[in-house]
């Protein structure tokens, strides 16, 4: 099959990380981009309104997938579940929905015109390998990237403070793993500013050739492989996992296992109100937590061993 489909909802754009990890979470889906902002009461965030395309790509999944009466199901059991968690319906936005079937030609272009330079800090940018880019200044760290199907493009918040926590909290000629390396984002940042070895595995095999292209496109040595953190069997200065809170949650000991003693650990992908989730078992596995780093509605716990 070569058409995409593409899912038009009116969002309040507060809401963009939260509706958008719905959509990454419950649908065959591949990318979001917030098409438009219109501010209708610059005081009242509660009027704001956006409409955020998500792009959804059936050929791994059966039609039902992408059936708009799928769609609608999703939603709508996914906002009840967020009023229950108290937000409100002006809070939210309207959720109101348009859904159209593209050619698979349309949607890559349209995805590559929306993805633009990302200046994550002052040190770290990530630009598109279809862009020409110059360097601000000579201590910048350019990572250029192709993600295909994988995440970590370097627009979301998760992947951001993973990036940040790098260039705080990575040890000189340190052994790092990027434990569901995607793209190999992190991988390849950490590589980038200095790292010794770079190891990255992801459970999703169709990633795995996605990352190596990239770290080629970056002259960044890193081995990444198909495998989860219970297999792997070395020890590393710095750990990095940004996958959802209650994975991190059940492979903590796992995580903990590749930490060399003293090591630190960023663990991301956390929405603010699942913490608990993940301080529990941080707490479980005896680890001491180090820092809190937050960005929009998702927060980063740093630890060490
Ligand atoms: C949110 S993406 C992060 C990608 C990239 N590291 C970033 O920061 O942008 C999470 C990745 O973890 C992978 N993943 C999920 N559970 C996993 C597990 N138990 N072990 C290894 N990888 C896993 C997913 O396939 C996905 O590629």
């Amino acid at each position: 099959m070569s058409s995409y489909y593409e899912l038009q909802i009116k969002i309040n754009p507060e809401m963009e990380d939260i509706i958008s990890d719905i959509c990454f979470e419950n649908l065959p889906c591949e990318g979001v981009v917030l098409a438009e902002e219109t501010y209708k009461d610059l005081e009242m965030i509660s009027t704001t309104e956006g409409t955020l395309r998500v792009f959804l790509n059936p050929q791994d999944c059966n039609s039902a997938a992408v059936s708009e009466s799928h769609v609608k199901k999703v939603l709508s059991e996914q906002r009840e579940l967020l009023k229950s968690r108290g937000f409100s319906d002006e809070e939210l936005g309207s959720w109101e929905f348009v859904y159209s079937e593209k050619e698979n030609e349309d949607w890559s272009k349209k995805w590559k015109e929306k993805w633009d330079v990302t200046h994550v800090s002052d040190r770290i940018t990530v630009v598109p390998d279809w862009i020409e880019y110059t360097p601000e200044h000579e201590d910048e760290v350019i990572i250029k990237l192709e993600p295909g199907c994988a995440f970590g493009t370097g627009t979301h918040a998760t992947t951001q403070l993973c990036m940040k926590a790098i260039e705080k909290y990575m040890p000189e000629n340190a052994d790092i793993a990027d434990i569901g390396m995607g793209s190999g984002i992190l991988a390849i940042c950490a590589k980038k500013f200095g790292a010794k070895y770079v190891y990255g595995c992801d459970n999703d095999e169709t990633v795995i050739n996605v990352a190596k292209e990239n770290a080629i496109k970056n002259n960044a040595v890193c081995e990444f492989e198909l495998n989860t953190a219970d297999k792997v069997k070395r020890q590393f200065d710095l750990v990095l996992a940004n996958i959802l809170h209650n994975v991190l949650a059940e492979i903590m000991g796992d995580l903990k296992a590749i930490m060399k003693d003293d090591a630190y650990m960023v663990l991301s992908g956390i929405l603010d109100e699942k913490k608990s989730v993940v301080l529990d078992a941080i707490k479980k596995h005896n680890l001491e937590l180090i820092e809190e780093m937050h960005q929009n509605q998702w927060v980063a716990l740093v630890v060490r061993k």
